[in-house]
């Protein structure tokens, strides 16, 4: 059967079994295995991926069933090849992960979280993650990673007074600005933040 799969802005049509999961499709057709299996039942969370914008399970969903939606990867979240997305570099800044096979999920729960409220609660980032398991980390630095996220997000998209002290400030990219909740700016790397990052 054919499915057409919009993934990260690129659509491809692909013969899959209907009984066939997104997930082993994006892995398996695709070549995207930035989407992990884990316990392959909804449990864990490693196979996150984003439908329409959403956090969904891709091991729940067969792929037929994704065709018309806009299926976004965490291969599709790097503004360009080489680059991070603030929220990405967020989890490396703070050491959000540590072997890494939650972190796909988890940074797209993340930035689907950053997407629709861009200044959540340290409760609203753990009710956020709470269906995505880690089983290294103690979840302390990634609920860090993503509240260093938002903030970094919030200063970028905050208006500069070019004629006062941010006068100086970088040149933003608005075309950089995969992560950011409403259409802005970014460069938010270069942003001022607790954690001695990049200056
Ligand atoms: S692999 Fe999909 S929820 Fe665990
Ligand atoms: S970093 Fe190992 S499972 Fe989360």
């Amino acid at each position: 059967m054919k499915a057409t799969l919009k993934v990260n802005g690129r659509t491809t049509t692909i013969d899959v079994e209907p009984r066939k999961t997104l997930l082993d499709a994006l892995r398996d057709d695709l070549g995207l295995v930035g989407s992990h299996a884990g316990c392959e039942h909804g449990v864990c969370g490693a196979c996150t991926v984003l439908l329409d914008g959403d956090p969904v399970r891709s091991c729940l969903i067969f792929a037929v069933q994704a065709d018309g939606y806009e299926i976004t990867t965490i291969e599709g979240l790097a503004p360009a090849p080489g680059e991070l997305s603030v929220v990405q570099d967020a989890f490396c800044e703070t050491h959000g992960l540590q072997c890494g096979y939650c972190t796909p999920g988890m940074i797209l729960t993340g930035h689907a979280l950053l997407q629709r409220n861009p200044d959540p609660s340290r409760d609203d980032i753990v009710d956020a993650i709470s269906g995505n398991i880690c089983r290294c980390t103690g979840y302390g630095q990634i609920v860090e990673a993503i509240e260093f996220a938002a903030d970094r997000l919030r200063k970028a998209n905050a208006p500069r007074d070019l004629t006062g002290s941010d006068a100086n400030q970088p040149h933003v990219d608005p075309a950089a600005a995969t992560d950011a909740p409403q259409q802005g700016v970014l460069e938010a790397a270069e942003a001022d933040t607790p954690h001695g990052g990049r200056s």
